[in-house]
């Protein structure tokens, strides 16, 4: 049956760390997830352990470097729901090991931005239609870094780091191109984080680290677009 009047919202990478507990978070405050995930096995797991939670949660395969499995992921919601009200690009990749820009490897970092950039472009360009359905307003949150602030840009992980910058302009870029479609474009730095990608020494747990993206998918008015955001705070680019 199709989700008609609940809340929906698809997080890319919600297989584990930080997207699958947005999911978590998502469906505890009523909305109908959908678990993008390329690992089959992981993220039928993530999308059961939630529906046996008791909250609606569905498995769609998805892998955001590859066109054509992002255009089966549509086709495979729009049976499944009528409209999409959250987009969460979370999916994200960080390759680079105490790498330099002096000897950057290239094909790392076209690597880096398929995943980090076009990734997101493509899903957010599929995925619109259902956006564009939403009653409440579409939202897109993109999972962005503080590694991607020019403000506080260093020498660290360059190709990820660019990777995120450009992430934040294609914030930007669709915040602006959808402002008169009462669809809301935002980018987060969720912090350091314990995952596989934050490394056990991280800082924050998973749980603060989606805090924000959740509170930006529930809780602030439709109007709050085009900004980069930390703790609940807008920060500098
Ligand atoms: N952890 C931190 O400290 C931190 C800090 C700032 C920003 N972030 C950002 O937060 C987001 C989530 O990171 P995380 O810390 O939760 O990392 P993680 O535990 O490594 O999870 C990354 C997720 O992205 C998925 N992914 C990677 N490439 C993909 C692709 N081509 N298609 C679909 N899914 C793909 C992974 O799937 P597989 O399991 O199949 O690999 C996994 O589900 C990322 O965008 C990251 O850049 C993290």
């Amino acid at each position: 049956m199709k989700t008609e009047h609940q809340r929906t919202a698809l997080i890319t990478g919600a297989n584990k760390g930080i997207g699958k507990e947005i999911a978590w978070q998502l469906a505890k405050r009523g909305f109908a997830v959908f678990i993008g995930s390329r690992d089959i096995a992981k993220g039928r797991e993530t999308s059961e352990e939630i529906c046996q939670a008791g909250y609606e949660s569905t498995f769609i395969e998805l892998d955001v470097t590859d066109p054509v499995s992002i255009r089966m992921a549509c086709g495979t919601f729009s049976q499944k729901a009528d409209h999409l009200d959250i987009l969460v690009n979370n999916a994200g990749v960080l390759e680079d090991h105490g790498e330099n820009i002096l000897n950057l490897n290239t094909e790392m970092l076209d690597r880096t931005l398929k995943a980090n950039v076009t990734g997101p472009i493509l899903v957010i360009q599929d995925f619109l239609q259902h956006l564009r359905k939403s009653r409440l307003g579409g939202r897109i949150i993109n999972v962005s870094s503080g590694a991607g602030s020019l403000t506080g840009m260093s020498t660290y992980a360059p190709a990820y780091s660019i990777s995120k910058t450009a992430l934040n302009a294609v914030t930007k870029q669709f915040a602006g191109a959808l402002k008169d479609q009462n669809i809301a474009v935002n980018c987060v730095d969720p912090g350091w984080v314990r995952t596989d990608m934050g490394g056990p020494s991280a800082s924050r747990s998973v749980e603060k680290g989606a805090e924000t993206i959740v509170w930006l998918a529930a809780d602030v008015p439709q109007s709050e677009t085009g900004k980069f955001w930390h703790d609940k705070q807008e920060v500098e680019w």
